[in-house]
C-alpha cells in the first residue's frame, strides 16, 4: 500500500518554509507517496484542518516567504488532550509519517509525538538559527541578508549626521542574527542575549572612537538582550554626548523571498525527509553540518544546545577600530 505523509509548519514563519513544502510534496510524488498539509501548525493537526497537496499545488511557491500552510504557536498542543486529538487526526487520516518544519518548540512537540509512537521528521525552520544540532536553520540566511541591507541604508544616514544608531534585530535567546549581521555589516558593537551588557564599555568605545575621528557607530542589539533599546539609547546619549537613534527591524527581517542558501537547505532537507520515510527510518531530526545534510535521533538533537561564537565578538573588537 502507498504511504501517506502529513506536513505542517509551526512556530515563527521563516523564508524557505515554502521551498521545504514544495520539496517534500514533489519528492514524495516521485516515490508514489501521498501528502496532505495541516494548516496553522499543530492547531491544524488537533482540529484536522488539512489540504491535499499535489505537485501543482506547490507550484510558484519556491520564491515566496511565509508559509502556504500558515503557522501558529499552539498552546493546546502542549496539553495531553491536545496531543491525544492530534494523534487521532493522524490515525484517522492513515498518515504514516509527519514532517514538522519549525524551530525548537516545534521539535519539542514532535518529540512528544514520537514518544507516543508517531513517526516524525523534523526540518529546522526558524530565522533564529538557535538549534544546536544543525549548523543552519532555514530562514536564517535570508533574515541576515535583510538585516544587512537595512544596516547599509542606516550606515549612510548615521555617517551623514554623525550619529550612533542602535539596530535591534530578532533573537530572544540566541544572538546568531546579531553576530552574523554585525560582523558582515561592519558594526562597531554587537550585543547578544548570551552575554551581560556592559553599558560603560560601549560608552568608552564610542568616546574613544570620537577621539580617533570616527564620528558614527552602528550597534547591533539582539531583542533578547536584557536592557530595552530605548533605555540603552538614552544612557549612551547622556554618557557620550552623541546623538543616538534606534531602529527596531522586527518583522521586516522575518518575511521576504528566501535566499539561494535557504532554498537549497529547504530543498535538500525536504528531499531527505521523504527518503527517510520511504526507507522506514523512524523519527529523525534533519540538519546540515558543513555542506552535508545529516540526520539524527530527535531526542538527541533537542539536547544539543546552541553556543554563541564568541570569537566573532573578539573579531569585532579588532576590526571596528
Ligand atoms: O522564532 C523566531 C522569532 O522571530 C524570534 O526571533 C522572535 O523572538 C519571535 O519569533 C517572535 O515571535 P512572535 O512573532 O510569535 O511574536
Amino acid at each position: 500500500m502507498n504511504k501517506k505523509i502529513g506536513i505542517l509548519t509551526s512556530g515563527g514563519d521563516a523564508p524557505g518554509m515554502n521551498a521545504a513544502i514544495r520539496a517534500v510534496v514533489r519528492a514524495a510524488f516521485g516515490e508514489g507517496i501521498e501528502v496532505i498539509g495541516f494548516e496553522r501548525g499543530y492547531d491544524g493537526l488537533i482540529n484536522d484542518e488539512h489540504v491535499f497537496l499535489d505537485i501543482r499545488s506547490v507550484g510558484d511557491i519556491i520564491q515566496r516567504g511565509g508559509t502556504i500552510l500558515k503557522t501558529a504557536r499552539s498552546e493546546e498542543f502542549m496539553t495531553e488532550e491536545g496531543q491525544k486529538r492530534a494523534i487521532e487526526t493522524i490515525n484517522k487520516n492513515e498518515i504514516d509519517a509527519l514532517v514538522a518544519v519549525g524551530g525548537d518548540g516545534t521539535f519539542r512537540g514532535a518529540l512528544d509525538l514520537t514518544k507516543k509512537g508517531i513517526v516524525v521528521m523534523g526540518i529546522p525552520g526558524t530565522i533564529d538559527n538557535d538549534m544546536g544540532y544543525t549548523d543552519y536553520t532555514i530562514g536564517f540566511d535570508t533574515a541576515v541578508n535583510t538585516v544587512l541591507s537595512a544596516i547599509s541604508n542606516i550606515r549612510d544616514t548615521a555617517s551623514a549626521h554623525d550619529r550612533t544608531t542602535i539596530v535591534e534585530v530578532m533573537g530572544r535567546n540566541c544572538g546568531d542574527i546579531a553576530l552574523t549581521s554585525g560582523v558582515t555589516g561592519g558594526a562597531e558593537y554587537i550585543l547578544i542575549p548570551e552575554l551581560p551588557v556592559d553599558v560603560m564599555a560601549i560608552c568608552t568605545k564610542i568616546s574613544e572612537a570620537m577621539i580617533k575621528k570616527k564620528s558614527h557607530s552602528i550597534i547591533i542589539k539582539a531583542e533578547g538582550v536584557d536592557i530595552p533599546t530605548m533605555e540603552l539609547a538614552d544612557m549612551l546619549a547622556r554618557s557620550t554626548g552623541m546623538e543616538v537613534r534606534t531602529v527596531i527591524l522586527a518583522y521586516l527581517q522575518r518575511g521576504g523571498s528566501p535566499s539561494a542558501r535557504d532554498r537549497m537547505l529547504a530543498t535538500l532537507t525536504g528531499k531527505r525527509a521523504v527518503d527517510l520515510i520511504r526507507d522506514d527510518s523512524g523519527s529523525r531530526a534533519i540538519g546540515i553540518h558543513g555542506a552535508k545534510i545529516i540526520e539524527m535521533d530527535m531526542a538527541e538533537a533537542i539536547k544539543i544546545k546552541k553556543e554563541a561564537d564568541l570569537e566573532l565578538l573578539r573579531l569585532i573588537e579588532i576590526l571596528s577600530c
